[in-house]
């Protein structure tokens, strides 16, 4: 047994590959919609007043951020496990009957939840809590989905031939452990039909917790979402993702650990950054903005260690539009580690809350880091999975191009916007009197949100040309993986 080579299944990587396309394109086209909205409101009744319920503004944003986050983003973490676990683990899933099952009850209930939760926000049905709006019977619905990732790594990790954990196991541990935790407590929360006898909708509830004390729970919650769903599992990819594709050992293991228990130590004590000047006690607001800058250093850390990696092997760069992908992600991520702790200045914050430099700050890290990340992981695996060469490096390249264009249209024009927004809302004359109208910053930022809806357009033709270009390699000509293979981490 341990002699014949291991052929991996990835029945199940397909399935969420395949799906986690289809939602970038959905999580997208939606984002680009609020974008050419904000810029022309005509745009809310674009399929006429009638519809206008369901296709305004405040129904379609939460859908945006769930379908991208928790469609887009989750998806494609969970293709990469099955393929990045059996890997590095050395192990196929073919080898347990209970995990192939476990895998494709995994893969069917997500499907299903994803269409109930599609339902469910554009009928209105939310709890108002920001990326965590669904109501207790879909909460419910996820820990299932949650538990049963959780107990394919566990079966896969105690059936594996490889004794140490590859680093990028260790962050899929992490995100697997840590979005448990923040699911369950930031989701407790009461059936009020239950609790009242029967009044009202039978899925409504309330949080358990009230006023301040919600919001606090809400963004530890909110800001360890970033942590553990758009960082590390995007760093568990790149660890294994880049050492693959160049051929280039990890430039330092030591680094990975130290800042992994970096991020894992600061990450949960920075939430307070999102409460400044709020209710919340100030020392936990000080706490927040003092544990954001500390945050650079562990995040700075798997980004050094990632561009460090392609070291004396920088024409790969130049050469491979994937490891462009990477690598640019890897600048991104550092971009948007810098940009956040800087933002989380109280004094900085004052101008910078409420504002579009958020919004500038939230997408140069997703489209830049996680969007990168997930293209260059799937470009990567796609051939491995269909046994077929890319179809057309060319496209990559072109598309790289266009969707860099893009995020810098998008980031560099929020930046603006926010600024003078911050600006304009604190101007006053020498009596104290508001020197602006909200009405008249609305009207200065009608550009930068044009400019912002074309680079978000602009991701997307990208996005749909990387669809395209995978659609076609499942039809391109059969190769061996031995073809496609290069040097790999743990040799897997
Ligand atoms: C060192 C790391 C980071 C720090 C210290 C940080 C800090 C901040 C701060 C201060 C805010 C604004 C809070 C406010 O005034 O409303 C914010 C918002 C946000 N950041 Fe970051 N950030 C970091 C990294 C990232 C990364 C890598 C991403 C995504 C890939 C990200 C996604 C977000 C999101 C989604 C929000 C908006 C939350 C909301 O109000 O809905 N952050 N961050
Ligand atoms: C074609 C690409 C995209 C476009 C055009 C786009 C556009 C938008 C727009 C217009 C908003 C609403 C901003 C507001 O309320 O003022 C938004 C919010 C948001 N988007 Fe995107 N988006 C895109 C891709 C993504 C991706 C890939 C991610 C995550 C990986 C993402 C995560 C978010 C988040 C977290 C928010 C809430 C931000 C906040 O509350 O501050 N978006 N997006």
């Amino acid at each position: 047994m341990e002699d014949r080579p291991l052929e991996y299944d990835y029945s199940v990587t397909r399935l969420f590959l395949i799906f986690a396309i289809f939602l970038g394109i959905t999580g997208m086209l939606v984002g680009v919609l609020l974008a050419w909205q904000m810029a022309y409101p005509g745009v809310n009744t674009f399929l006429g007043e009638g519809l206008a319920e369901y296709t305004n503004f405040s129904r379609l944003r939460p859908l945006h951020t769930n379908a991208i986050i928790y469609g887009f983003v989750l998806s494609s973490v969970w293709a990469s496990w099955y393929y990045v676990g059996q890997r590095v683990l050395k192990v196929s899933m073919a080898e347990s009957k209970t995990l192939m099952i476990l895998g494709k009850v995994h893969f069917w209930l997500y499907f299903g939840a994803a269409f109930v939760i599609v339902v469910s926000l554009l009928a209105g049905v939310t709890t108002s809590k920001e990326y965590s709006e669904f109501e207790w019977p879909l909460d419910l619905g996820i820990t299932v989905i949650w538990l049963l990732w959780g107990c394919g790594i566990a079966g896969l990790i105690a059936i594996r031939r490889e004794k140490t954990l590859y680093i990028s196991i260790w962050y899929y541990i992490a995100t697997f452990l840590a979005v448990a935790m923040l699911h369950l407590f930031n989701n407790l929360e009461i059936p009020t039909y239950f609790a009242s006898g029967g009044v009202g909708a039978w899925y409504h509830s309330v949080s358990m917790y009230a006023g301040t004390n919600d919001a606090l729970v809400q963004w530890w919650f909110g800001h360890n979402a970033v942590a553990f769903v758009l960082t590390t599992p995007i760093i568990a990819m790149i660890y294994y993702f880049l050492p693959k594709e160049s051929g280039q050992a990890i430039y330092s293991y030591k680094l990975s650990l130290l800042s992994f228990w970096g991020l894992m130590f600061v990450y949960l004590w920075a939430g307070g950054h999102h409460l400044l000047y709020s209710t919340v006690p100030d020392w936990v607001q000080t706490m927040g903005s003092v544990f954001s800058v500390i945050l650079i250093l562990p995040s700075w850390g798997s980004a050094i260690n990632m561009l460090l990696t392609m070291k004396g092997e920088w024409q790969q760069v130049a050469a491979s539009p994937l490891i462009k992908f990477m690598i640019l992600g890897s600048t991104f991520y550092m971009f948007s580690t810098l940009e956040g702790p800087i933002q989380a200045i109280k004094s900085v914050n004052a101008i910078a809350h409420f504002t579009d430099w958020i919004v500038g700050h939230v997408h140069d890290g997703a489209l830049g880091w996680v969007g990168f990340m997930v293209i260059a992981a799937i470009y990567h695996m796609a051939p491995r999975l269909f046994k077929r060469e890319i179809y057309s490096k060319s496209l990559m390249a072109t598309q790289f191009w266009i969707q860099t264009l893009g995020i810098v249209l998008y980031f560099t024009s929020m930046w603006i916007a926010g600024i003078t927004q911050g600006m304009m809302w604190r101007a006053h004359d020498q009596f104290g009197n508001l020197a602006y109208s909200f009405i008249d910053t609305v009207t200065v930022l009608h550009p930068y949100y044009t400019i912002r809806a074309v680079g978000g357009t602009l991701y997307l033709i990208g996005f749909i040309m990387f669809a395209y270009n995978i659609y076609k390699t499942t039809t391109a000509r059969p190769v061996e993986e031995s073809e496609l293979q290069n040097a790999s981490p743990m040799g897997a």
